[in-house]
């Protein structure tokens, strides 16, 4: 069977390989090739065990897999025969050398971009996937273009705005697709080709352009703006445990003005994931960069009141807990950054489990999908740290819970049992807002939950 195109994405990870997949499933038409640099991540891909887990996902892949979908390790041979090149490869925060701990590493994207020019012997358009500081676009094209063998490139942006955990129903009906590219000729003809393969199934109205540099910079902006939202509401939770408000009736009174919407309004542990916590540092860094200091000091703090928010909840089980967490079993419920995934990647669950650990208190850690790479995130402290995916076998013999995750399954469990096989007095900590406080209270426990009034026996 011939297809009509032939599509390469470089990063087989939590962006490529379920858009790819979409891409795939809704586009019969097109041979799309997922490569990673990673063999095992090639091999879980073709395997029965995927290598991430996102609901809806195992289905997708099943039904396309092998029909025009396909994971290789074969990245050379991958790039020769595509005409479009996505590149969803890994764009962590450096953690050497200039702009340490604030800039975008963008080691792996310079590989990869050096890969395709060697490897190309057509016209290509390329097309940046992962999340990127404004302007990479353009090292890209420099990179691309700095030997004259005669292959054209076409750099596009095409920022992938898919939640993980809702990522299937994010990449079947996106709010916004969003394509930037110059304004050449070539540029909008680069940018028409990808826009037909969205067409396929995304209505014509939410498919967007503009110029690579405002594409690059909506996906900062946007996860910025997101962030900032928790980091707002978190805030004023601390203010509501001071007071005798309550930070989830002041959030419903909030998010009904429908100039600001009730989206994300949830007060939690404080966010985590791939994304937010390093768009707000490459941001940062970018505003560094142009010397806009106010700027940049203004995003910081939406970082700052997350740091906080991780402290905060320690200082409060402190000091719940008499002052003291040596030697008291406590419990975390969850470990994901957020339900419905098994990523771990800026857990507020990482930073919490080390300062109890650093507290001297006797760890458990309990999670449905997260628990591997639990184990690879505390490998140091692992041997202080018990991983049990059972709830009720995890919290048995435990002073405290912790909520880390909202995880639906939590608030379905049966808390008298749980109540029963724990030390007294019991504590509970709601880092997410998911447990019914009341009853909780009635069966015995101390609730702490976030931005509440707490419920205590004493
Ligand atoms: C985010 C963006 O939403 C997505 O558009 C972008 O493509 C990638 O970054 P993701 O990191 O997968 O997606 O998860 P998201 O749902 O945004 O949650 C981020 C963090 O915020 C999680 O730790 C979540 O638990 C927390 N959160 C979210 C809150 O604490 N309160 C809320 O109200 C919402
Ligand atoms: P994201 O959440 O952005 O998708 P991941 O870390 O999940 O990030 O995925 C990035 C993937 O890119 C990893 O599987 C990694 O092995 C792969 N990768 C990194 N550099 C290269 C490269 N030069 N060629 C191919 N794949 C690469």
């Amino acid at each position: 069977m011939t297809f009509e195109k032939n599509i390469l994405c470089i990063g087989a990870g939590y962006v490529g390989g379920p858009t790819m997949a979409m891409i795939a499933y809704k586009c019969p038409q097109y041979r799309v090739t997922v490569v990673d640099t990673n063999p095992e991540r090639i091999t879980a891909w073709n395997s029965d065990t995927l290598p991430i887990f996102e609901p809806g996902l195992d289905e997708i892949v099943k039904k396309v897999r092998g029909r025009n979908l396909f994971f290789s390790t074969q990245i050379e041979r991958g790039i020769q025969e595509a005409g479009i090149i996505f590149v969803s490869v890994n764009t962590p925060i450096k953690t050497f050398g200039a702009g340490a701990g604030m800039a975008a590493d963008l080691q792996y994207w310079e590989k990869t971009a050096l890969q395709i020019r060697e490897a190309s012997q057509s016209d290509k358009i390329i097309v940046e996937k992962s999340t990127l500081p404004v302007k990479t676009a353009l090292a890209m094209e420099r990179i691309l273009t700095a030997t004259a063998n005669g292959v054209h490139f076409d750099i596009l942006s095409n920022p992938e705005f898919m939640a993980e955990g809702t990522g299937i129903r994010d990449l079947e009906t996106p709010d916004r697709v969003l394509i930037g590219s110059r304004e050449t000729s070539a540029g909008i003809k680069a940018r028409d080709e990808l826009l037909e393969i969205y067409a396929n199934w995304v209505p014509r109205e939410r498919i967007i352009t503009s110029n690579i540099w405002s594409s690059e910079l909506s996906k900062l902006v946007s996860n910025a703006f997101l962030a900032q939202r928790i980091s707002s509401i978190n805030a004023i939770s601390s203010l509501c445990e001071k007071t005798e408000a309550d930070v989830t009736e002041v959030a419903r009174a909030v998010g009904m003005d429908s100039r600001l919407g009730d989206k994300f309004l949830n007060a939690s542990i404080g966010f985590g994931g791939s994304c937010f916590k390093k768009d707000l540092l490459n941001l940062v860094y970018l505003c560094r960069q142009y010397g806009l200091e106010e700027v940049a000091d203004y995003w910081e703090g939406v970082i700052r009141i997350n740091d906080y928010q991780k402290e905060r909840f320690i200082l409060n089980m402190l000091d719940t807990m008499f002052n003291t967490l040596a030697g008291k079993k406590i419990c975390l419920f969850g470990f994901a950054f957020k339900a419905n995934t098994g990523d771990t990647r800026e857990s507020p669950a990482i930073y919490v489990s080390r300062r109890l650990v650093e507290e001297r208190s006797e760890l458990v850690i309990t999670d449905p999908r997260a628990l591997i790479n639990a184990q690879t995130d505390l490998a140091d402290i692992k041997e202080k740290i018990d991983f049990i995916e059972d709830p009720y076998e995890a919290a048995a013999g435990c002073d405290a819970i912790a909520v880390m995750t909202e995880w639906d399954m939590y608030a379905e469990l049966d808390f008298e049992k749980i109540y029963e096989n724990m030390r007294k007095p019991a504590f509970i900590f709601d880092g997410r807002n998911i447990l019914d406080h009341r009853n909780l209270f009635d069966t015995g426990f101390n609730v702490f939950p976030v931005g509440k009034p707490s419920l205590t026996h004493f």
